[in-house]
């Protein structure tokens, strides 16, 4: 689904495909340089990390292992409450591996808070995150963290992994949308 839909429901274009690809291979790099010679295991999100661990694993100039959790938020509505409970499990060990948290979007960051303490409390030798997108405005707690892709303002965001209710997935960019404007069927 391309950017030509950008003008009803969506706003407008935050985040272009050629500036995602490019900021993502930036990422690559640096990943690759900080774990050079080092087995390095990708832990992606569901749903919205998808897109984005796909790209960045295939820009990584070595081979990763990849693994996905799903987690689901007990708060009601679209806010975040911070109290976590995980729907899907890892299927590889983390003891002892060099784990990167993949995560499309940190927003208020109780999500990732929440998954930083269950993932270190699991002994992996280290754990750092790599986020697309972080809304700075909107965080409510500290975090540390490593590699983020662009820092946005606290908009509505949809597209390359981000929905509303469950549509633009499948966006190849990062666009806002208007909630005002938006239907949840189509
Ligand atoms: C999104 C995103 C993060 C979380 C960020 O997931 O992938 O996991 O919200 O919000 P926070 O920083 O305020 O905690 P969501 O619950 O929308 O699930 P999805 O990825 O399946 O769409």
């Amino acid at each position: 689904m391309g950017p030509e839909h950008v003008g009803t429901e969506l706003a407008e274009v935050l985040i272009d495909e050629p500036t995602l690809t490019g900021r993502i291979q930036q990422l690559a790099n640096s990943l690759a340089a900080d774990y050079e010679g080092e087995r390095v295991l990708f832990v992606g999100v569901l749903k919205g990390a998808v897109m984005f661990m796909a790209d960045l694993a295939r820009a990584m100039p070595c081979s990763v292992e990849m693994d996905f959790m799903s987690v689901s938020s007990y708060g009601y509505g679209t806010q975040s409450s911070g109290v976590v409970r995980i729907m899907k499990d890892l299927d590889i060990p983390l003891e002892g591996r060099h784990v990167v948290l993949v995560e499309d979007i940190i927003d208020s960051g109780l999500t990732l808070s929440w998954l930083l303490r269950t993932l270190s409390a699991r002994h992996p030798a280290s754990l750092e995150v790599c986020a697309l997108l972080r809304k700075r405005e909107a965080l409510q707690v500290e975090l540390d963290i490593k590699y983020v892709g662009f820092d946005i303002p606290n908009a509505f965001v949809v597209g390359y992994g981000l929905d509303y209710a469950e549509r633009f997935r499948n966006l190849s960019v990062i666009a806002t949308l208007d909630p005002a404007n938006a239907t949840t069927a189509g």
